[in-house]
């Protein structure tokens, strides 16, 4: 059981997580446009995990008997700039969702709400992750610049990256 307050609040990420999601589905079809299939893939590949981070919190809400309600999406824009800028937005909109998570956690503090601060810790380390994820990928962007060999070999590096391990069913 959670509070109503908690139950609006988790819903809120619901959204914003689902946002995460569009955002990066955006900047795939985007990186296809510039010739960068590798950069592509890995932004699809972050949609889906953004989708199992939605998923996951959906599941929880109704696992404690809340009420789900889905809001309407915020529209991603379609133009995203150089490599190097995506992944800097990249960067910068993980460190907004880190926050959001880290209110939320605030709030389950605030409410003595114990399970929904177990439930939120799986969040706190995935953004550590998800973070440090984006900076592996800037160090190396930044050194190349706009060296198109360079630029080649790190799309070739992220067209490696997999699909994420799916959920267990429910
Ligand atoms: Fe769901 Fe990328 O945070």
């Amino acid at each position: 059981m959670i509070s109503k307050k908690m139950q609006d609040a988790l819903n809120e990420q619901v959204n914003k997580e689902f946002y995460s999601a569009y955002m990066y589905l955006a900047m795939s079809a985007y990186c296809n446009t510039l010739g960068l299939p590798g950069f592509a893939n890995w932004m699809r590949m972050q949609y889906e995990e953004e989708i199992m981070h939605v998923t996951k919190m959906y599941d929880y809400i109704m696992d404690q008997g809340g009420a789900i309600e889905l809001k309407t999406i915020e529209k991603p824009d379609q133009e995203y700039g150089t490599p190097l800028a995506i992944f800097e937005r990249t960067l910068e909109h993980e460190q907004l969702v880190t926050n959001l998570i880290h209110r939320l956690m605030d709030l389950a503090v605030e409410e003595r709400d114990y399970a929904t601060q177990t439930f939120l810790q799986w969040y706190v380390t995935e953004q550590v992750e998800e973070e440090a994820n984006v900076n592996d990928i800037l160090s190396p962007l930044r050194m190349v610049g706009d060296d198109k060999g360079g630029l080649m070999m790190i799309d070739q590096q992220l067209a490696a990256r997999m699909t994420p391990t799916p959920l267990p069913a429910k």
